[in-house]
């Protein structure tokens, strides 16, 4: 076996043996194989595609590539993964609310990127908090409390790891089996046995059409269906932020908000959706309706708060947080944007409010960056809504009054106005099920 006919075959659109993709994907993770190959493979995966069977066969190897958990956590582990939003702190909703209802919740995610918040980075917020934790001590939270939020394991699928950096600069990201494999291998590797995906389609998502979303969505269930998962994706919409808070701190309490009952709207009905949607995938409950049902008494109970509040002592985290949000980090200044000028809210850039935000500290510019916890802002008004002139449409919270007036400026650009009346944004698209795909319209 050598990497010179590997790359020649899929230079010619030839699929590869599933022993050629060992091959490569090992080299990959243990530092045998150049970057050099590597990229010019990716980029000849990228433009030649992959059937399903190596799409299979290259999720398998990536998973293998390193540890593989199998975690006994005294039920079906469940997780859910979202392929990147702005505002989107579904996790910190629906963890501990599908974990009051019996569910057995094995998160493992990432820190943000890009435009896109990552919840480790919101976590870390809380005071105490800790997110890298030895496997056993995570298993076990999992098993006492019913869930636990940790960072991906640098042994687990290492050759995602190296394949990963090469993507995001080799223009290599936006390729069905590449995506497939890498959100996979991890969850695979992880042990989760019942996964739900929340695939983002709009703009600033992985793939820029709603086509192209869906059929990111049917490989991931195809191949997680399979390989013996339970597995259903959700496509939803990513235009304007899913919560209204946007920033690291800001969105823990926007989560602790809707737990508590004080908070509505988009990010507490996706949250549910999704929550009832892993329920069913581990096996909790038999239909979506009655997922639901459970899930909203978990809320008016306080039950799910209280599973917050375990996880957060459980990982080191002070619980406090939960009954005063302003035990929290806070901004020293805060400062409202109002509107210019009368009109609807027609069009909300979510990618450039999400890079509004890493501007203000609240994500990384380069990796070495520390991030502000504190920083970010509140949109005070949705799609669709009407504003007057001088109505306060964003309440920022800033490290600095410069950093306030910078982020104004960035705010206004990302929002259009029109005289029309404007529609709502779309919250759900799709379900993708291994035996079909279910249109929503929501
Ligand atoms: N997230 C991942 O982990 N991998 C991808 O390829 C894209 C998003
Ligand atoms: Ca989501």
């Amino acid at each position: 076996m050598d990497i010179i006919s590997i790359l020649e075959d899929k230079k010619q659109r030839r699929a590869l043996s599933k022993e050629q993709i060992a091959y490569f994907v090992k080299g990959a993770a243990d530092g045998s194989l150049p970057a050099y190959q590597l990229s010019a493979l990716l980029m000849a995966i990228r433009l030649n595609g992959m059937d399903a069977r190596e799409t299979a066969d290259l999720t398998m190897a990536m998973a293998a590539s390193g540890n593989m958990l199998s975690p006994d956590v005294g039920g079906v582990p469940v997780d859910k993964h979202s392929t990147g939003g702005v505002g989107d702190t579904t996790t910190l909703v629906l963890a501990p609310l599908v974990a009051a209802c019996g569910g057995k919740v094995l998160k493992m995610s990432g820190r943000g990127l890009g435009h896109t918040g990552g919840t480790i980075d919101k976590l870390e917020s809380i005071p105490g908090m800790q997110v890298e934790l030895p496997e056993e001590e995570f298993v076990s939270i999992v098993r006492s409390v019913g869930c636990a939020v940790v960072g991906q394991s640098a042994r687990l699928a290492p050759a995602d790891k190296t394949l990963y950096a090469l993507r995001d600069v080799t223009a290599t990201v936006d390729s069905i089996p590449l995506i497939v494999s890498s959100i996979l291998s991890k969850k695979f590797a992880a042990g989760a046995k019942a996964i739900v995906l929340d695939v983002k389609t709009g703009s600033g998502a992985l793939m820029p059409t709603l086509e192209a979303s869906v059929e990111l969505a049917k490989a991931m269930v195809d191949i997680g269906h399979h390989a013996g998962k339970s597995i259903v994706a959700v496509v939803s919409g990513m235009e304007e932020p899913l919560g209204s808070h946007v920033g690291n701190a800001l969105e823990v309490k926007e989560a602790i908000d809707i737990l508590t009952g004080r908070a509505e709207g988009p990010l507490k009905r996706v949250s549910l959706f999704l929550g009832s949607l892993m329920l069913t995938a581990s096996g909790v409950m038999k239909t979506e309706e009655g997922a639901l049902v459970l899930l909203n008494r978990a809320l008016e109970s306080g039950a799910g708060l209280q599973k917050l509040k375990e996880m957060i002592a459980a990982q080191g985290g002070d619980p406090r947080v939960c009954d005063d949000v302003s035990l929290l980090p806070k901004a020293p200044v805060i400062y409202p944007v109002q509107a210019k000028a009368e009109g609807y809210l027609s069009h909300v850039n979510g990618t450039a409010l999400g890079l509004a935000a890493q501007r203000m500290g609240a994500g990384r510019v380069s990796k070495e960056d520390i991030i502000d916890p504190a920083v970010g802002f509140v949109m005070e008004k949705r799609m669709g809504d009407f504003v007057k002139a001088g109505d306060t449409v964003c309440t920022l919270h800033a490290a600095s009054m410069e950093s306030a007036k910078e982020t104004e400026q960035r705010v206004l650009d990302a929002l259009t106005f029109t005289k029309e009346p404007a529609p709502k944004a779309r919250l759900l698209y799709a379900l993708v099920k291994p035996e079909g795909i279910i249109p929503l319209n929501e």
